[in-house]
């Protein structure tokens, strides 16, 4: 029966990170600084909201959409921390995480044979969903610009056929953000172009330097651009499972039909749960944010200090340093690393083969687990000379 399975999803694989991550399982006393979830407990008051949704027997559907009280929330949010101007009703979707918020947004404007541009390295999520669509994804090295996507690399890119642009920013694994400017670049790039825009904002609390900017604030693009966000990094809630998608009405319309046949609506008890976090804990972010900054600096200055080179990241909690003067792949520099210095990192490649050269560190832990990873690091290259 094998042969009746769908190719498409014999075909792909599961993520590099996962893969890696199964791995190592074996390996004890390991510090391990490979998962991007944040490490602090989810804010209390939301946990005590999803313990009274529980008692409160708020534990039946939603509208499809999502609690209109959690849509106007979170458009309230966007508006207030970004200027992003949604309408609750017509322009909102809460999701199953920012995961669904990908999948149907690609579902609903994919074709077979449409191609969809990516800058990578690149989050591993998005390229499997895209060949499940009979689509294409079209890789833009963007390793020698500074993991920034630059207009005239996405002018050259962008083919008949080009259906999305994916703007992953601030970026997993490499932490950089686009400001105003190369994003205007880009807007004028696709300004004449029927061509739409998936901006993944997951990271958009997690800015270091300057506010989050949003190519949808763009007012030439707001009108094709379909925006994702979510609670799973900003109010560390990976396990909640709450996104929300925010496009006009057109796009909104046509997704809620995949959404509504994919998962209803989220839990009830998430969503309740998630108006708390966007009302009364909405300023939770900012103590991880400060947080986090630290981190990043400290594990920054450790890294440049063992003479890697490494771009300064000004979000998210990832640093990408390039590990291509070892002279071996990044997965088996990584399994090295396991075995010889009890650290674990995700091998570049698992964000696609241009992140090959490279290892990625999540700094969101602890700094004792930092400090300890950083030391065995720092040992492990001496042990290279
Ligand atoms: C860039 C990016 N987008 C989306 C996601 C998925 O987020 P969620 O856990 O809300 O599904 C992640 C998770 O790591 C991510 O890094």
């Amino acid at each position: 029966m094998k042969y009746l399975l769908n190719p498409r999803v014999k075909n792909i694989q599961i993520s590099g990170i996962r893969q890696f991550f199964n791995m190592i399982q074996k390996y004890e006393n390991l510090v391990a600084l490979t998962i991007g979830q944040p490490d602090f407990p989810t804010p209390s008051l939301v946990k005590e909201a999803g313990k009274r949704a529980i008692t409160d027997n708020i534990t039946s559907y939603t509208h499809n959409a999502g609690m209109p009280e959690l849509r106007q929330a979170a458009c309230q949010f966007v508006k207030e921390r970004y200027g992003q101007v949604y309408d609750p009703l017509e322009e909102t979707i809460v999701t199953t995480g920012a995961s669904e918020a990908i999948d149907i947004a690609f579902r609903t404007i994919l074709e077979e044979g449409s191609e969809v541009i990516l800058p990578a390295p690149v989050y591993p999520g998005y390229e499997p969903i895209i060949r499940l669509c009979g689509a294409t994804p079209v890789f833009i090295d963007v390793r020698e610009t500074g993991f920034r996507l630059t207009a005239e690399a996405l002018a050259a890119a962008i083919t008949e056929k080009t259906r999305c642009v994916v703007l992953p920013y601030p970026s997993n694994p490499t932490g950089v953000t686009l400001n105003k400017e190369e994003l205007q670049k880009i807007a004028n790039v696709l300004e004449e172009k029927d061509i739409f825009v998936l901006s993944d904002e997951i990271y958009s609390e997690l800015v270091y330097e300057g506010a989050h900017t949003s190519i949808a604030q763009i007012a030439s693009m707001r009108n094709k651009t379909i925006v994702i966000n979510g609670l799973s990094k900003s109010h560390s809630m990976t396990g909640w499972r709450i996104g929300f998608l925010f496009a006009p009405a057109y796009i909104t319309k046509e997704m809620l039909k995949v959404h509504q046949y994919n998962v209803t609506c989220a839990s009830s008890i998430s969503q309740y749960a998630a108006i708390e976090a966007l009302t009364a804990a909405k300023d939770a972010p900012r103590m991880m944010r400060h947080q986090y900054k630290k981190r990043r600096d400290y594990v920054y200055h450790r890294l440049t200090s063992m003479g890697l080179q490494v771009e300064k990241p000004s979000g998210a909690f990832y640093l990408f340093p390039y590990i291509g003067t070892f002279e071996q792949s990044s997965f088996d520099f990584s399994l090295r690393l396991v075995k010889e210095a009890g650290l674990a990192v995700v091998p570049g490649s698992a964000f696609s083969d241009y992140g090959e050269g490279y290892i990625r560190l999540s700094y969101a832990y602890s700094m004792e687990l930092l400090m300890e990873g950083c030391d065995r690091l720092e040992q492990f290259l001496k042990e290279q000379n």
